[in-house]
């Protein structure tokens, strides 16, 4: 790959630093020119960006990879190279797979299966051993791995006390604990949002406040402690008016939100479709429109996928049988185009630089697109229509909740490494 030469012609660059129209220079890696007419050096390959915006590649804070583990399901390069297709750069698998990644062992061999892949594949470690949420897990040697974020996600850590060692221990070594926040007692049973839909529909329901009182409780942990806590896949109005207060009384927090909780609503279960079974649960329009805010105002800093494949055995059952999840990453993007109204900026913010500075991955990705930085892009056309075929999308699994749906913007190329790894929408490898 080093002795590769792409010019990305008549694209709009849109980086941190704002916008402008230029043809953008990749050679051996890096970017090494971004100007108007740049001239195409011989033996360049040349990409048409034209009506495209050029921007640093889409990182991904949530991502199953599957293996090892459930390799029916997903691996990490059928993922990666769907992540690829959703113009991300770079993913961070979480650590539920089969056993769980919750030693330096089991992170090396996720890390050397994705060394040669098609997006840059990092790992989250678990804060438990085996996601058990009794004893902590060797954060140490998984940080000296590289590793930045710890979770036990697909569960939250039950146990506060633990929880409170976990955040001192986390706080020692600067990494930071990614929390996905429910209340197992409370949320036990509860198969969808519990309100007027799981009444209607004769499903049981968790109720919102399984996720919220972790999110308290966590804030009140990350007071006590000064550790860092990331909020996976925040869900609801009261989570998001939590988060709010914690950022301004000046707490270390951030968090995230997934494209379904802020595209779809707990009314999409009323077909009974599997595909709509997430965890957390699809919300109210209420939820939605706090999500919708806190991604406005800040208080959201990044969307993250939690592209959850599984195998058609997982979700061609009755819903209360189905394992929760939906894939994402080959339409968060234009989820993002399509349902939310707000200015490119702050979507490739909430879609790049911000999940690449929580990932501790900002010097290879979602920085600016200038001499001398990684060639790590996406390219993609924000006015493309595009329909969702389960059927064509890379990811081993078919659970995505969008089929048949029209969505607004699509990746044309994305580009790792300075190697164009997705043209004109087709993944090269
Ligand atoms: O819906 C979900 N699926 N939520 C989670 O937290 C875990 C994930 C999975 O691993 O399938």
């Amino acid at each position: 790959m080093a002795d590769l030469v792409v010019l990305l012609r008549g694209g709009r660059v849109v980086d941190a630093t704002g916008e402008r129209v230029a043809d953008v220079l990749v050679a051996a890696g890096l970017v090494r020119a971004v100007g108007a007419d740049l001239d195409a050096p011989a033996g360049a390959t040349v990409l048409d960006a034209g009506g495209c915006v050029v921007a640093p590649g889409l990182v991904d804070l949530h991502t199953h990879l599957r293996q090892p583990g459930r390799e029916e399901a997903e691996t990490v390069e059928s993922g990666a190279r769907a992540a690829a297709l959703g113009g991300y750069t770079a993913v961070v698998a979480m650590p539920n797979t089969e056993p769980a990644l919750d030693s330096a062992a089991a992170v090396r061999e996720v890390l050397e299966l994705g060394a040669t892949s098609t997006c840059d594949v990092r790992v989250a470690g678990a804060i438990t051993r085996g996601r058990q949420g009794k004893e902590l897990a060797p954060f140490g040697e998984m940080a000296d791995l590289g590793v930045r974020l710890f979770t036990d996600d697909g569960d939250g850590v039950q146990d506060a006390r633990l929880m409170r060692r976990a955040l001192e221990y986390a706080s020692s070594l600067g990494v930071t604990l990614a929390q996905h926040c429910e209340d197992k007692v409370l949320a036990a049973g509860g198969h969808m949002h519990e309100g007027e839909w799981s009444s209607r529909l004769g499903i049981p329901g968790q109720p919102a406040e399984a996720e919220e009182l972790m999110v308290a409780r966590d804030i009140a942990l990350a007071r006590l402690t000064g550790g860092r806590v990331h909020f996976l896949h925040l869900s609801t109005a009261g989570s998001i008016a939590a988060v709010r207060a914690a950022k301004v009384e000046g707490l270390a927090v951030t968090a995230e939100a997934a494209p379904h909780h802020f595209s779809l609503t707990d009314a999409d279960v009323a077909g009974y479709g599997t595909a709509f079974k997430v965890n957390p649960p699809l919300r109210t329009a209420v939820d939605v429109a706090a999500v919708k805010a806190g991604l406005a105002d800040g208080t959201i800093d990044a969307i993250a996928t939690d592209h959850a494949p599984h195998a058609a055995e997982h979700k061609d059952v009755p819903f209360d049988q189905a394992r929760p999840g939906m894939l994402g990453l080959e339409t968060a993007l234009a989820l993002a185009l399509t349902e939310l109204e707000l200015p490119l900026h702050t979507i490739l913010a909430l879609l790049s630089w911000n999940p690449a500075r929580i990932a501790g991955l900002e010097l290879a990705h979602g920085g600016p697109v200038a001499e001398g930085r990684p060639a790590n892009l996406c390219v993609f056309d924000p006015a493309a229509a595009w329909v969702v075929d389960a059927g064509a999308l890379a990811s081993r699994s078919r659970n995505t909740p969008y089929a048949g749906r029209t969505l607004t913007g699509r990746v044309r190329h994305t580009v790792l490494r300075g190697e164009p790894v997705v043209v004109d929408g087709k993944a090269q490898r």
